[in-house]
């Protein structure tokens, strides 16, 4: 039983929606396992920007370091044409490279009774479970200069793709002990036939993989890989790769368990906590601004992320796995949200899709 400080980031769009199941989620583990969780408001994003003037405060990062995780909602809006210093989507670039949480983690794995909800066929779906590795805190997401520039001949944009050697080292090692834990296999991405950065990323991923020789390792060009996604998703195990084509191959994967409402994030940092280490966890989805307002939101991914939480940054491994039951078995009693239903299943609102899960977290059992 432990007392716990999550500082919680709701943020833009569907952001507050989908995190307050997810927070009401946590709550109800605490009264069933016996566990504090004190929770701390912070503003980012465009909430940020109206109240603070910027997408996200000194003072918000610095509660951010004293918590033990973050739980995240979403930012942006439907504008991209807002100068970057005035964009939602810096906070949480900001965040990530301050915070130095450089290995994000996205798990994909279709539950069983969503194989149909997907458009892809259950078929070829049946067996997936990958998970994939994003290095989260370089490449083109941060490299300098990035910026549109007048010249003679009229106006010219660059933006830099740059990685040291040890941010790769880093992030492929995360890769492989993690690959330990699980089926053994890393598949490493790149574009190594024309970037630069690719061949360095292509000579260490070799070079730390001779050191994992009980893990089976390819390499695979990012074009290839967004193909054999959709074509052999059951082979993959490990994926591992730079920022921006984690950011593109994860919406990819997202479909195969039916929607990008499904999946969930971890971006594990540098620094230890009490209880393990210190992350940021968050749906993959965006704000959606579409569908604020709606309830037509499906809370899962976040109620998933909440549950990458307790496993990761508290070490609450059991909490963790009553969450993810609780969700299988909501899905399984045919309960939908909007975006993954099907006739014959029975439609919930965002709210209720929270409170099925809630309710289907069973009690510890009594010795
Ligand atoms: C993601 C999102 C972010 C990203 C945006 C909101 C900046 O798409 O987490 O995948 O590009 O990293
Ligand atoms: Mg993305």
């Amino acid at each position: 039983m432990g007392t716990f400080s999550i500082t919680v980031m709701a943020g833009d769009g569907i952001g507050p929606e989908v995190t307050a199941q997810a927070r009401i989620v946590l709550e109800t583990i605490g009264r069933q396992y016996g566990h504090t969780f004190n929770f701390h408001q912070a503003l980012i994003g465009l909430a940020a920007l109206e109240a603070e003037g910027v997408a996200i405060s000194d003072a918000t990062l610095a509660l951010c370091q004293q918590s033990d995780a973050i739980l995240f909602g979403a930012v942006g809006g439907a504008s991209h044409n807002t100068p970057p210093e005035k964009r939602p989507e810096q906070g949480l670039l900001r965040l990530r490279k301050e915070l130095q949480l450089f290995a994000n983690l996205r798990p994909v794995r279709p539950f069983q009774a969503l194989l149909d909800a997907s458009t892809i066929k259950a078929e070829v779906l049946q067996g997936t479970d990958m998970l994939v590795v994003r290095e989260l805190t370089g490449g083109i997401y941060f490299g300098k200069p990035s910026e549109i520039r007048q010249t003679a001949q009229g106006r010219e944009a660059i933006d830099t793709l740059i990685y040291t050697e040890a941010e790769i080292e880093r992030i492929l090692r995360t890769s492989f002990e993690l690959a330990r834990g699980r089926r053994k296999r890393v598949a490493s991405v790149d574009k190594a036939n024309v970037l630069s950065s690719s061949r360095l990323w292509r000579e260490i991923a070799t070079r730390v993989a001779a050191d994992y020789p009980d893990i089976e390792f390819e390499h695979l060009l990012v074009d290839a890989c967004s193909m054999h996604l959709i074509r052999r998703p059951a082979s993959f195990d490990v994926i591992v790769t730079e920022n921006m084509f984690g950011d593109i191959l994860t919406d990819e994967a997202a479909m195969l368990s039916g929607s990008m409402g499904m999946l969930p994030s971890a971006s594990l940092g540098t620094r230890q906590t009490a209880y393990g280490t210190f992350g940021l966890y968050e749906p993959i989805h965006g704000s959606a601004p579409d569908i604020v307002g709606q309830e037509k939101a499906n809370p899962i991914a976040a109620i998933l992320s909440a549950a990458l939480l307790l496993r990761y940054s508290l070490g609450l491994n059991r909490e963790a796995d009553a969450v993810e039951q609780a969700v299988e078995q909501t899905i399984e009693a045919g309960y939908r949200t909007a975006d993954i239903h099907e006739s014959g299943k029975t439609l919930l609102t965002t709210k209720a899709m929270g409170q099925h899960i809630a309710e289907a977290i069973a009690p510890v059992p009594q010795r």
